[in-house]
Formats: C-alpha cells, sequence, structure tokens
C-alpha cells in the first residue's frame, strides 16, 4: 500500500502538541453525555444499542439487537419495524410539539422561510402522497438533485415516508456524473429545480438533468429507468419542457391531501444510496438502512453536540448532498427535534461576513462545518467575525478532513471565544455516523485531535498485519465490531463492498485513513492511505479524475494525486501526457490546461477541477505498469523527488522535473 499520510497534523507535532482544554464545569454540569456511558457500552456493547434504539418510535418493536451471522453484511434490529420520516416529524407533532421551529431557512438572495416540525409535516405528507400518484413505490430509487432548500428535505423525508429509496447527488456534480449514478440505482424519478443561486447569479440545475437522461457521447440510450421528472421552482428562470415527463413539484405536490399514513418498514429496508469515490474508477454506491441508521445519527447527534432542542438554535454548513447533511441535517438532528438554520448559499456571498450576520440573526448556539471553511475565514481574517455578536455560540464541531491545530485554535478563540468545546468528529459516508470524537463536557480536547471513539464503537489503530500498535505509533484505522449504522453494502456489488473493507485485516473494517496513537492513547487522524483525495473535504478519487482526463482525445495518458494546500487540504494536481498524433500536441501548456479544466468539469463536476495541470512527456511508473504517485506528489509539492530505484525507467522523473523547470506547466 502507498502509505503516506498528507495534511496536518503530522507525525512530529504529535508529540510536541500538549495544549489540553479541560470542560468548564458550567458546560458539564448540564451537558448530554457522561463519561458512564462509555463504561456502560464496554460492560455491554449490544445492551447499550438496545437502549439508543428503544428511543426511536417503533410500530413492531424489534426482539434481535444484531444479527452477525453472515459477517460482513449485518442486520441490526432486524424484525422491527418503523418509519424514518414519523421518527424525524410526525413524533414531534403526535408530542406537542409541532409549533417548534424545525428550519430557518436563509435562501442566498436573503429570502427566508420559517418551517416549524407541524409546517413539516403538512409538507412530507403532500410530497408522499405526490411521489406516489407518479407511480413511486416501496422500495423504487429516486434521485435527488436540488439545491440547499426546504424541497431538499422534504422530499428525501416524503421518500422515507413511503419507503422509497432516496439517492441524492450533489447539485455541483455534472450531467454525466448524475447519469451514472440514476443508471447505476435505476432510479425512476429525478427531482430537481430549475436552478440555484450562487454568488448573485442563478445555477441551472433542469439543463443538466435534461442532458443527463438523452443519448450522448458516452450513452447510446436514454437513461430508460426515469419516468418522471420533478421541478422544484426556485429562480424563475426558463426551462426546457419535455411534455409527459416533465412536472413541476408544485402542480403535483400542492394540491395533494396532507394525510398519509408512513409505510412500516423492516429495520433492514435500504433509507438510502449515496454515491462515494472509491480506489477505483466508478463511484460506489453505498446504501444505508433504516433502523441502525436512525439510532447512530440521532445517539450521536445528541451526545456530540449536547443538543438541548428547547432552547438551541443548531447549524450545519453541509449540503445535503453529502452524507453530514443526511446524518446531521435531516435524520440525526430531526428526529432529536432540533431547530436548525439552513443556508443555501456560500460563506462570502454577498460579503465575508455572511455566515456570522447569518450567527448573529438567528442566534446560533452550536455550529458545525469542516477545517476547509475555517482556513478560508483565517484567510479572510478576523477582523470579519469580530464584527458580528457570536456569543450565542456554545459549541462548535467540525468535519471533513484532519483539522490542523492552528485551525482549532482560531475557531475556539475568535468563533468560539474561548469558551465553546471544539469536537473534532471523524467519520465517513460508510461509517453514516460520527465514529470518534470528544465528548463535549467530558472529554479534556488538544487541538487537532479526534480523540477516542464515541461509547459502543470499537476503532483501532493497527499495523501492516493488523496487531493494534502501542501508544506513540502510527498505522491504519480500523473499526474492530460491527455498528448499527454501519453501510449495508455497496448497490449491487456484494463482492466489491468484502474486497473493499473487509479484506485487508483478519474480520476488522478497514476506513482508508492513517492514524496514531498519542502518548495518552488518543486517536490522531493522519489522512487517507489510499489513491483517496480530501479536497475541501470533498472525497475525490485519482483514478476517477485519470479517466476523465484520459477520455479526452488530446490525452495519451494521466496521473493525478493530491498535493496538500493551504485552504483546500488538498489539491488536484494532474499529469498528462498529450497524444502526439491529436489537435493537442500543437497547443501551449495553458491551452491543455484550459481544455482539460473544461473536460473535468463536464465529467465529474466544477469542485473536482484541477488546480494544476501539467504536461510532461511520461508519467513514472513501476516495472509493473503501476503509477508511482508518491513521486509526483514530491514534485507537486516541491520537494526533492524520493527514491526512484523501483522506477521502470529512472530517467523519466528528471525529465519531469526538466520540462516543469523549462515552463511547461500552467
Ligand atoms: C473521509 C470520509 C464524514 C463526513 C464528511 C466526509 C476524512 C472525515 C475527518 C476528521 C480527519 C476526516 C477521512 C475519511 N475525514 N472527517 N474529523 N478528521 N479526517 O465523508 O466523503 O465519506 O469522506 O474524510 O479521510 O475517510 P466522506
Amino acid at each position: 500500500m502507498d502509505h503516506h499520510a498528507h495534511g496536518t497534523p503530522t507525525l512530529e507535532n504529535l508529540h510536541t502538541e500538549t495544549r489540553t482544554f479541560s470542560p468548564l464545569v458550567s458546560f458539564a454540569v448540564h451537558a448530554n453525555a457522561t463519561a458512564y456511558e462509555y463504561k456502560k457500552a464496554e460492560v455491554d456493547r449490544l445492551a447499550y444499542w438496545r437502549e439508543q434504539a428503544l428511543q426511536l418510535q417503533w410500530k413492531i418493536p424489534f426482539t434481535e439487537v444484531l444479527d452477525w451471522s453472515d459477517a460482513p453484511f449485518a442486520r441490526w434490529f432486524h424484525d422491527g419495524t418503523l418509519n424514518a420520516c414519523d421518527n424525524a416529524v410526525d413524533k414531534h407533532v403526535r408530542k406537542g410539539r409541532g409549533d417548534r421551529v424545525a428550519f430557518y431557512f436563509e435562501g442566498e438572495p436573503g429570502d427566508t422561510q420559517t418551517l416549524t416540525y407541524n409546517d413539516m409535516y403538512e409538507r412530507v405528507q403532500k410530497a408522499a402522497n405526490g411521489l406516489l400518484s407518479l407511480g413511486v413505490r416501496k422500495g423504487d430509487r429516486v434521485a435527488i438533485y436540488l439545491p440547499q432548500i426546504p424541497e431538499a428535505v422534504v422530499a428525501m423525508l416524503a421518500c422515507a415516508r413511503i419507503g422509497a429509496i432516496h439517492s441524492v447527488v450533489f447539485g455541483g456534480f455534472s450531467a454525466e456524473s448524475l447519469r451514472q449514478r440514476i443508471d447505476d440505482a435505476e432510479a425512476k424519478l429525478v427531482i430537481t429545480a430549475d436552478g440555484g443561486n450562487r454568488r448573485g447569479a442563478h445555477l441551472a440545475l433542469k439543463p443538466l438533468v435534461d442532458a443527463a437522461l438523452v443519448p450522448s457521447e458516452n450513452h447510446d440510450k436514454p437513461a430508460e429507468s426515469v419516468t418522471n421528472v420533478l421541478v422544484v421552482r426556485r429562480t424563475g428562470q426558463d426551462t426546457a419542457w419535455v411534455e409527459g415527463r416533465d412536472l413541476w413539484w408544485h402542480d403535483v405536490v400542492d394540491p395533494q391531501p396532507a394525510q398519509h399514513e408512513p409505510e412500516w418498514v423492516d429495520a433492514e429496508h435500504p433509507l438510502f444510496i449515496l454515491y462515494t469515490s472509491g480506489t477505483t474508477g466508478t463511484p460506489k454506491g453505498l446504501f444505508h438502512t433504516t433502523g441502525g441508521y436512525l439510532t447512530q445519527a440521532m445517539t450521536s447527534h445528541k451526545q456530540v453536540f449536547d443538543l438541548k432542542p428547547e432552547t438551541d438554535v443548531y447549524w450545519c454548513t453541509a449540503d445535503v448532498g453529502w452524507v453530514t447533511g443526511h446524518s446531521y441535517i435531516v435524520y440525526g438532528p430531526m428526529i432529536n427535534g432540533a431547530t436548525q438554520v439552513l443556508y443555501e448559499g456560500v460563506p462570502n456571498a454577498p460579503h465575508e461576513g455572511r455566515w456570522w450576520e447569518i450567527v448573529e440573526k438567528y442566534r446560533v448556539t452550536i455550529l458545525y462545518t469542516a477545517p476547509t471553511a475555517i482556513r478560508t475565514c483565517m484567510k479572510w481574517g478576523e477582523a470579519i467575525p469580530d464584527q458580528y455578536d457570536l456569543s450565542s455560540l456554545r459549541l462548535l464541531g467540525s468535519v471533513g478532513e484532519p483539522i490542523n491545530p492552528e485551525a482549532w485554535m482560531w475557531y475556539r478563540r475568535v468563533i468560539g471565544g474561548n469558551r465553546c468545546p471544539v469536537v473534532d468528529t471523524w467519520w465517513q459516508t460508510e461509517t453514516g455516523a460520527i465514529m470518534i470524537s470528544p465528548l463535549p463536557g467530558v472529554t479534556a480536547t488538544k487541538p487537532g485531535c479526534a480523540h477516542a471513539p464515541l461509547p459502543g464503537v470499537v476503532a483501532d489503530v493497527v499495523d501492516d498485519t493488523g496487531r493494534s500498535v502501542s501508544n506513540g505509533e502510527g498505522g491504519y484505522l480500523v473499526i474492530r465490531e460491527p455498528w448499527p449504522s454501519m453501510l449495508r453494502g455497496i448497490w449491487g456489488d456484494r463482492k466489491r463492498y468484502r474486497k473493499t473493507y473487509w479484506n485487508q485485516f483478519d474480520g476488522m473494517y478497514f476506513a482508508g485513513d492513517g492514524a496514531k496513537k498519542d502518548i495518552d492513547g488518543e486517536i490522531w487522524l493522519m489522512g487517507r492511505v489510499d489513491d483517496v483525495m480530501n479536497v475541501s473535504g470533498h472525497r475525490l478519487s485519482t483514478t476517477e479524475l485519470e479517466h476523465a482526463l484520459v477520455s479526452h482525445p488530446w490525452v495519451a495518458e494521466a496521473a493525478v494525486v493530491g498535493a496538500s494546500d493551504e485552504t483546500t487540504g488538498q489539491a488536484v494536481v494532474a499529469f498528462v501526457v498529450v497524444r502526439s498524433d491529436g489537435d493537442g500536441a500543437q497547443a501551449t501548456g495553458e491551452e491543455v490546461a484550459q481544455e482539460l479544466r473544461k473536460q473535468v468539469r463536464r465529467e465529474i463536476g466544477p469542485f473536482a477541477t484541477p488546480r494544476t495541470i501539467l504536461v510532461v512527456s511520461e508519467v513514472p511508473k513501476t516495472r509493473s505498469g503501476k503509477i508511482m504517485r508518491r513521486l509526483l506528489r514530491d514534485v507537486a509539492e516541491n520537494r526533492p523527488v524520493g527514491d526512484v530505484t523501483t522506477l521502470a525507467d529512472g530517467s523519466v522523473m528528471n525529465a519531469i522535473a526538466e520540462g516543469l523547470g523549462a515552463g511547461k506547466g500552467d
């Protein structure tokens, strides 16, 4: 395995990081989490999870907690029945708290909506009836390609309500990526919008759906599984229309009766599919089921964010198109009855204080965001957040990539006024919920450290042979025991699930991350050890990008690496060999770079655009033909090139270095 550690913290500063922040007594006395829970889960892990699961609303209660007889295929609470939407919405109405605000929606242009749980109840029932009227049934897949607007949440919950399986595709993905995901899941319906708002402009979504569904360069047939496209009017921009296929959300949903009995599903009924990048070219459709996923999303949200639903205003800045939005906007917080902020836009439109203005306006108490956003705000300067009243904040969370100690300290001081606990939460699309994190009010935190597995989670750091490493040593992060919100597999590919996660170490889940135990035995995440990059918290596959590049007629070969970047954590750097027989042979390095950036945007989406594209004469490979990314990373990060003895042709790196010196880059 190509073992390297990128991102911070570095191996070195682990030994020098001595700052610790003990919980304030004033926080600890009211904290949801207690040290006792670790003990309880340690004594009887399954009893602990049973107790958590019982806090959900069950139609038929389960009798068995875990069936692991077909490992690594798990079944949790499998003989119980329930409904996710009933837990997230109906429950609150039944319990007399329907008047509580579920969402303060803030559109990018400044339009707002306040939606109570009663409002959500009405909306999800109408939407559920709307989906049924289009012939969507239990088990059918629905692709959701929407901006960050209330309808995205309503659409997800309406699917769950009728037992349909949602597959949310982040709005930053291209038509081609959307098509791949629609085909793989065989989605019957696509829910989209005319467009969304981005930095004062209208971003079109519907035209991308149109392009995705028709035959194209990569597809000789239209997307045959799709019968309808349901379109939310968000921007009001002109939209092409396919009669019979396309329908307005307001025409279909609004006239529906606001009465719908939830479809009671087995705990192991799939709730959603979410595509994520792996080490090979095609994205994996990870799927999660109902009972176990909801249990852990709910419990972790309560513990890690210390939610007090009557008084807190919680804001998770993630997009619902990623797993963070699924678990920590839609399912976890709503099951816990949270009042949330939902924001459509970016942090710096129309000005760099927009987020802090929102915190001040809604008196946000809990903020959950990504290190890349924190670093960006650091760059803009603390004078900007200083202009706003952030005194409502009482807890800060971080997710998506390792948080460097400087960013952690800045977050704590400038945003949290030195009074808010900072929780660095490690998890993945695969894990469904937070796995490693401090518990606020319990854990004494260290800047940059994710600390310990949550109660009921058994994580470890192991060496190449699968043996637990000693304190002060590094290795691979694994999960030793099944957990309720674990992925149940890869959609339509049982073998790939086993091979990707369960083949490396006997009986353990391999996360793909490097990690280290410090002298106290606490866990620090060190970045991916496989060919997955993390750019602004977005997960990208090097091979997927290489595929996108070589599918361009100018390109003979491509090698992609993730190079450290001060703001985005990692940035995509591509090395390409241009075909001598193509039109690209005449182009300058800059022209090639421009053309290929367009290619990546078209094939994957704008968020995957390479920062740097370098034209080279050859790509370094081992004798068995494997690209030596380690060497290219050295070049991309301006380091002296490491050991080249395993290269098939040792002179390649010299040629690359000389070529770059001659200014053939971008
Ligand atoms: C990968 C999973 C889970 C929501 C967002 C990303 C990295 C995530 C942390 C953290 C260090 C982190 C890992 C992981 N990662 N959180 N707190 N510290 N690394 O979900 O797209 O499935 O990516 O993100 O490398 O494997 P994802």
